[in-house]
């Protein structure tokens, strides 16, 4: 039977560039909306950026732009990696959109209306300089455990404390460095735990979607039965949930409550409704009809495992309360890992998608990878590059392309692409049928891994049949050979190049611009390849082409080294010779140090200099006056890092006393302005470290 799936992808935050984490998110979901399309279902595929929240807002103002200026702006680039991995995702939309605006008031009111939001009053730190309440990680202090510096207002890096940001000592804004105060304001909740949204979501987690399928895997299932009990009287542990934000924020408004908006991870998930909603009006589709609460549209998540609460217990409650659809299945998938290494969600790994592009990486090499290492369990995925090299080349180039490459050139030299089968043709499009439907099942049921497994036995058997029979030493005495020799040759080649269109139809969903090629110049379809082409026998074949290229080990080195450096001016760099040569024990003689940025400001009267109060571990603070005010706005630089010089003798300056100098690069000829640029030190250095 023929269904109807909206499919989504995790929105991204709008304020970065896509990392491999996203991409193989995009890819795990791209390969299981093809597999379900050759199957004949409607599949309607979309994704949107995640526009709202402090973050954005506040990385705007920095570059001293609009949000919506910065979401373009990372919205611009988002078609070269999508187009570039061959994700088609059917719509691409924006959580800052007239509908997602639409649709997140209409369904607050709707849970108001059934009696499952309130207001209270919170106390929060406050920023008093910015004007604005400060999330956790705007707050910084010293640990009241371990008493390190400069600790997050949840929880201490150093000694794992966690704790209230009140509890934090000397706490400081890293927006301004002024000292926050609390404050008091009004705040809209969602009662996540009222009686009905515990039972229903008990029932949600535990139960069947309408395809008989379990809506969560087991792991999630088990995860979420921490916050929601165990249906066996064990109490549910679920806090209300705050979705409202005092003004600035880059939000959504609450209706009826000026100065207030909505908490960005009430309007992101809706955002998956606001895209399939404008894809709808684009293509004329009904999107209450296919959306109906009582419809059988099915409704399916890819999220990453960090992300689970929001999308198994937030999610379905409130559609549940809004009257609407609620998901038929959150698939949770782990984290991609480099070489072993965890990756950082604001930098990613190492991998540069759009390097792995540049360099002439074909992208279905990385599709086939990630597919190979995926499974249904939500396990982390490691990226390693010997592997990654071994499983292209053996596997899939090795072992799948090459028996193309062996058979088609015999049928097309001596049998002018005919294809003759001599064993039970019905056998054969039998086993076929069959092994792709065990593939099918495997991609439907997100066992990438198994079906890529099965698909390379398959090709093993086939590449064995073919080495067995020889068909080299028959072509070799074709001259004097008999028809049976002749129709021997032809139906070892043939019943190879069967097997090899339908292993090209299993692999279609992972290697979609290869199974395109193979269907079309080698088999001269004119359409791309459903799940029931693979048992229909190839009659005719076109002259073979080279399909697929071997990854050159290279290449893996150039995908981890830093980018190529622009070629070298003629002239010597900044425009000056460099100084005259000094020993070690002159350059040791100068103190650098790891320096935390605590504060920074403007200084009335002056036109170059900010004020910089700096943290080099002494457990006290310098003040510096540095020349760097045409390069940052004061708020850039707070709770940043810098290398300053610690042991240049104090100097008395108008504006008070400089105790150091940070280190900052220019052009070394003062009069050409290159900008200026403050060195940073990678991430993981602390205030007070020496540079040596
Ligand atoms: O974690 C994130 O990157 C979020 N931007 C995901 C949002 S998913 C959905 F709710 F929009
Ligand atoms: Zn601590």
């Amino acid at each position: 039977m023929s269904r109807t799936l909206f499919v989504t992808t995790a929105l991204p935050y709008a304020n970065g560039s896509f990392h491999i984490g996203h991409i193989m998110e995009y890819i795990q979901a791209d390969i299981w909306v093809r597999a379900m399309r050759m199957a004949g279902h409607t599949v309607h595929f979309v994704g949107a950026d995640d526009t709202h929240g402090a973050p954005i807002m506040l990385k705007a103002e920095a570059e001293g732009i609009t949000p919506q200026a910065l979401v373009a702006r990372y919205g611009a680039e988002r078609p070269q990696y999508l187009n570039g991995f061959h994700i088609e995702f059917d719509h691409w939309h924006s959580t800052d959109s007239p509908e997602n605006v639409e649709l997140s008031q209409d369904i607050y009111r709707k849970l108001r209306a059934a009696g499952l939001t309130e207001t209270r009053q919170v106390e929060q730190f406050f920023d008093p300089v910015k004007g604005m309440f400060l999330a956790d990680r705007y707050i910084l202090g010293e640990c009241p455990k371990c008493h390190a510096k400069d600790q997050y207002g949840d929880s201490c890096e150093v000694c794992g404390a966690v704790y209230a940001p009140t509890d934090l000592i000397d706490p400081y804004s890293t927006l301004t460095g002024a000292r926050p105060v609390l404050k008091s304001s009004e705040h809209f909740f969602f009662k996540l735990s009222d009686p009905r949204c515990v039972e229903y979501l008990q029932g949600w987690t535990t139960g069947e979607n309408a395809q008989g399928n379990k809506r969560l895997q087991p792991e999630m299932l088990a995860k979420t039965r921490e916050w929601l009990g165990h249906g066996d009287g064990t109490q549910a542990n679920l806090g209300d949930w705050d979705i409202s934000r005092d003004a600035p924020y880059f939000g959504i408004d609450i209706p009826d409550a000026p100065g207030k908006y909505f908490y960005v991870w009430l309007d992101a998930p809706i955002g998956y409704l606001a895209s399939l909603k404008a894809y709808c009006d684009k293509k004329g589709m009904d999107f209450d009809a296919l959306l109906d609460p009582n419809g059988s549209t099915e409704q399916v998540h890819f999220i990453g495992k960090d992300i689970v609460y929001f999308h198994a217990l937030f999610w379905p409650a409130m559609l549940k309360f809004a009257g609407r659809k609620t998901p038929d299945q959150v698939n949770v998938h782990g984290f991609i890992t480099v070489s072993g290494e965890k990756m950082s969600k604001s930098r990613g790994t190492g991998i540069s998608p759009l390097r792995y592009l540049d360099i002439g990486m074909n992208p279905e090499w990385l599709r086939y990878y990630i597919a190979a290492k995926l499974n249904a369990r939500v396990e982390d995925l490691d990226f390693n590059p010997d592997d990654f090299i071994a499983r292209v080349n053996s596997d899939l180039v090795g072992k799948y392309i090459n028996i193309a490459s062996r058979a088609a050139n015999f049928i097309s030299k001596y049998f002018d692409g005919a294809l003759h089968y001599g064993a039970d043709q019905a056998i054969l499009q039998a086993q076929w049928a069959g092994a792709a439907q065990t593939v099918r099942a495997d991609l439907e049921a997100r066992e990438f891994g198994r079906a890529i497994r099965e698909i390379m036995a398959h090709a093993d058997r086939i590449n064995q049949a073919f080495d067995a029979a020889q068909p080299w030493l028959i072509a070799k005495g074709l001259a004097t050979a008999d028809e049976t020799q002749r129709l021997a040759l032809q139906d070892i080649c043939s019943n190879a190049l069967a097997g090899f269109k339908a292993l090209s139809v299993m692999l279609a969903p992972i290697l979609p611009t290869l199974a395109r090629r193979v269907a079309s110049e080698l088999f001269g379809l004119d359409q791309d390849f459903v799940w029931t082409d693979a048992g229909v026998l190839p009659t005719r074949i076109n002259p073979f082409k080279h399909l697929m290229q071997r990854v050159e080990p290279a290449m893996l080195d150039a995908l981890f080294e830093p980018p190529p450096e622009p070629p070298a001016p003629a002239v010597v760099p900044g425009g000056e010779p460099v100084a005259d040569t000094i020993s070690i024990d002159d350059f040791s003689k100068v103190d650098l140090r790891v320096a935390r940025i605590i504060t920074c400001a403007h200084v009335d009267g002056s036109t170059k200099l900010l004020r910089l109060t700096l943290d080099v571990g002494e457990g006290r603070h310098r003040n510096v006056f540095s020349g760097i005010k045409s390069a940052f706005e004061p708020e850039q630089l707070v709770g940043r890092l810098t290398v300053m010089v610690a042991n240049l003798a104090p100097r008395k300056m108008k504006f008070g006393i400089s105790e150091g100098m940070v280190l900052a690069a220019s052009h070394a000829d003062a009069t050409v302005d290159a900008g200026i640029y403050l060195l940073e030190p990678t991430s993981g250095a602390q205030p007070g470290m020496r540079i040596h």
